[in-house]
């Protein structure tokens, strides 16, 4: 059997299938359960200065769950005073480390963590209710609402709060502070990982939910969230957002470990994370739908992936898609795809899909003009045989352009291209 054991900033889990903070680990037998149910480590939710001011709210949309979430509706001492003794006792029975989540803002993670931190192996700061104004929240519900009026990824052009909050628990919690990121644009999340990064974090979790987002419920012609309009994204349609995160950030940052979370439902979509870089990945919203279960099933089946695939250890796929990436994949390649007639099944995909009308159907045959090819690779990825493929030309070494022998540029995000 494959070792699933994951080593993250100083600490081991015993595979890397870990809950994300949700309503899924909102109190200690949540979280035991978790624990029993085999999940790798333990991260609660986020325990707030003061409680959440009500509950979070769902809608089920296809692809994912639309919610408006919240934070924990409990209160810190009762975090502290029965909630995470249990969590601990758990933890400790299955050998697992306990992560615990707080938010938001610096003066609020400085007075919550003495009171958590003794039970806690790791913190991890949750960012979604961050707010630009430094005193600790008074009335939760005016918290909520100033945030549903910030851009949302206000953080981007403003990471003082961010890097006072890390600081602030760098200095309140000897451990190991994951710190939590929003799945927005590129630049905005490199920007807000780069102050994290620089402020003292030890991890990074990539992602929150993706919002705001909308739904309407066409028979009433309003949002599903009736007045409030939005709501946030999580499970599989969020997957390729959060791929994309993950992959960026372990690019930036190579020695910094990211935890994937956004859309990890099957044993595939752990493996694509871990493949993307990822070191471990967390689950939220798929676990609400199949129940605490779901964690140890899909350590299971991961490491049934892994024997299948002849990797004795999970660590010999993690990064393997950025390495591949550095070393072969170009971002663009203006070049024609090759044609192998014996493989052609004459599907007519290949036409179908082909925007620039450069590839044909001749009968059974498959014809493309050179010129009009804009080496978009559409066709090739549509064609379900491997009559289609994409030209990889080296030379001494170096990929290049088939067409003028010209070294290919590899679109690097920031860093240099040579
Ligand atoms: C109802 C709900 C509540 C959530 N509450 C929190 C929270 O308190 N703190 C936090 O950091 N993330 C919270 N999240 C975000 C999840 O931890 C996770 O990042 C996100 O849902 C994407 O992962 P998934 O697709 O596996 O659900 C919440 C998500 C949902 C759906
Ligand atoms: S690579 Fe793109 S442009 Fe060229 S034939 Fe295929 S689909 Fe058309
Ligand atoms: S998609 Fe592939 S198999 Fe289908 S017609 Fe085109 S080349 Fe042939």
């Amino acid at each position: 059997m494959a070792n699933l054991r994951v080593e993250i900033a100083g600490l081991s889990f015993r595979n890397p299938i870990l809950p994300g903070a949700g309503p899924q680990v909102d109190n200690g037998e949540k979280l035991a359960a978790v624990a029993r149910n085999g999940a790798g480590g333990l991260v609660t939710r986020t325990i707030g200065f003061l409680p959440a001011p009500e509950a979070d709210s769902y809608k089920v949309v296809r692809g994912g769950y639309l919610s408006r979430p919240m934070w924990s509706s409990l209160s810190a001492e009762q975090w502290a005073g029965q909630e995470l003794p249990l969590a601990r006792r758990a933890a400790d029975e299955a050998g697992i480390p306990l992560i615990v989540s707080v938010g938001y803002n610096a003066a609020e993670v400085e007075q919550l963590l003495p009171g958590l931190r003794d039970y806690a192996d790791g913190i991890e700061l949750a960012t979604h209710f961050l707010r630009p104004n430094s005193a600790p929240m008074r009335d939760p519900l005016a918290v909520v609402r100033e945030v549903s009026q910030l851009p949302s990824h206000f953080l981007a052009h403003d990471t003082q709060p961010l890097v006072e909050a890390v600081q602030a628990a760098k200095g309140a919690f000897a451990g190991p502070v994951w710190v939590k990121l929003s799945p927005w644009g590129q630049e905005e999340v490199l920007r807000v990982a780069q102050a994290a990064v620089s402020a003292g974090a030890d991890a990074l979790v990539a992602t929150d939910l993706l919002g705001p987002t909308l739904a309407i419920d066409i028979e009433r012609a309003t949002s599903l969230f009736s007045d409030d309009v939005y709501g946030w994204l999580s499970g599989t349609s969020l997957r390729p957002t959060a791929l994309r995160v993950v992959f960026d950030l372990a690019r930036m940052f190579p020695t910094m470990p990211v935890i994937g979370s956004g859309g990890v439902a099957r044993p595939d979509d752990a493996v694509e994370m871990l493949m993307a870089g990822a070191s471990a990945v967390q689950m939220t919203t798929e676990a609400l739908r199949r129940g605490p279960r779901w964690y140890g099933r899909l350590a299971q089946q991961l490491s049934g992936w892994l024997d299948k695939h002849d990797k004795a250890d999970i660590a010999a796929i993690r990064g393997q898609a950025v390495c591949l990436w550095q070393t072969l994949l170009p971002h663009t390649v203006s070049t024609p795809p090759l044609y192998k007639k014996e493989a052609c099944i004459g599907c007519k995909l290949c036409e179908l899909s082909c925007h620039y009308h450069a590839i044909w159907m001749e009968g059974m045959v498959a014809t493309l003009e050179p010129d009009l090819c804009f080496g978009c690779g559409l066709c090739v990825v549509r064609c379900p045989t491997d009559a289609l493929t994409m030209p990889r030309v080296q030379r001494d070494g170096v990929v290049v352009n088939p067409r003028n022998g010209e070294p290919l540029r590899f679109w690097t995000l920031g860093l240099p291209a040579e």
